[in-house]
């Protein structure tokens, strides 16, 4: 089965081909970065007005590059939710309109299950039961995977997603957006141990998360430094923050496996494209003798494939949209 898969939810549009669920055919990519960067952050507007202009030349690419024709696709996958309300609007509409004109299914798409998904194209042998641990820039969450598109959130974050707070960090040391590959290359130049900061705990739900006070207590430290005058050591920061962050997770994702009993593990998400916590779930599964799924980094950030992924098992469970399908700027990946 052919699968047209899309993705806007935030500064990427993406474009795939992909076929039964795992084999990608064609991956098109255009990243916004670059633009949004001189603004330090993703402006929605922009966004929005970007991915319409992306679009449609996208989609002639993607199907180029797969050698195939418009009427060999079966059927059109799109990213719904959540994610920026315009620029998931843009992908949803244009999707909407193809499967139309093509008249085949439109399937809609949670963008976590999507990263999360993203794992089965790296790995023809990853079958559902499993942990996964889903980290980008809007969500931070355990998952209980049980199967292709059943699933249970048992920890997430209660305040910002981690990759918001590596963005916003890098952000007042000074670093470029999106912050959190040139906050990896500065914390791997230091061995850390310098700053001591914050770890949460929320009573009653201790797999929960929480980011929003080490991220103000990384702030308040880099602006105390600042007013004091005083010199200080970014890469241990760096190190001792992103430290910080992986000591918020991986313990967590441990306990969650130790609970469920699941024995497979699965990274997805932007940030789990971090050498060091990519380095702490290995060594925390190894010693729980746990199999452990790290995704190549072309599939931990945003991209189609990863929607025609899923798309493909949502088809099998008999998910189709309407004509009427909506953007949704939030929505729980167990949420219909
Ligand atoms: O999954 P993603 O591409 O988009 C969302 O669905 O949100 O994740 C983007 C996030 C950004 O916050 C970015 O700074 C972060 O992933 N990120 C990283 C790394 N590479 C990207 N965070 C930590 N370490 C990295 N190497």
């Amino acid at each position: 089965m052919i699968i047209l898969a899309f993705e806007s939810s935030c500064d990427e549009t993406a474009v795939a081909v992909v076929e039964d669920g795992r084999k990608v055919l064609s991956d098109a990519i255009l990243s916004q970065a670059d633009m949004h960067a001189l603004y330090g952050g993703v402006v929605p507007e922009i966004a929005s007005r970007k991915h319409v202009e992306a679009i449609a030349g996208l989609t002639d690419q993607a199907l180029a590059q797969a050698g195939i024709g418009k009427t060999d696709v079966d059927a059109v996958a799109v990213t719904y939710a959540p994610g920026l309300i315009g620029a998931v609007l843009v992908g949803v509409s244009f999707a909407k309109s193809v499967a139309y004109g093509l008249g085949v299914p439109l399937i809609p798409v949670h963008h976590i299950r999507g990263h999360i998904a993203a794992n089965y194209l790296a790995f023809p042998e990853l079958e559902p039961p499993f942990l996964a641990l889903a980290i980008s820039g809007g969500n931070s969450l355990i998952v209980d995977v049980r199967d292709y598109t059943d699933m249970e959130i048992i920890g997430a974050t209660r305040d910002d997603a981690a990759g918001e707070c590596f963005d916003k960090i890098a952000r007042v040391l000074g670093l470029p957006y999106p912050g959190g590959k040139p906050m990896d290359l500065l914390a791997q130049q230091s061995a850390g141990g310098k700053y001591v900061l914050p770890r949460s705990h929320v009573d009653g739900a201790d797999l929960d998360m929480s980011f929003s006070g080490l991220k103000t207590a990384v702030i308040n430290l880099v602006h105390k430094a600042q007013q004091k005058g005083e010199e200080l050591d970014a890469a241990a920061l760096a190190r001792d923050f992103t430290r910080a962050v992986s000591d918020e997770l991986v313990p967590r994702t441990m306990e969650a496996a130790r609970r469920t009993g699941r024995r497979t593990i699965v990274a997805a998400g932007g940030v789990a494209a971090n050498t060091i916590i990519r380095a702490d779930l290995e060594q925390a599964c190894r010693e729980m003798g746990c199999t452990l799924y790290l995704p190549p980094l072309k599939y931990c950030g945003d991209n189609g494939a990863m929607i025609g992924a899923q798309g493909y098992y949502e088809y099998q469970a008999g998910r189709r949209a309407d004509w009427d399908l909506n953007a949704y700027a939030t929505m729980e990946l167990n949420e219909k």
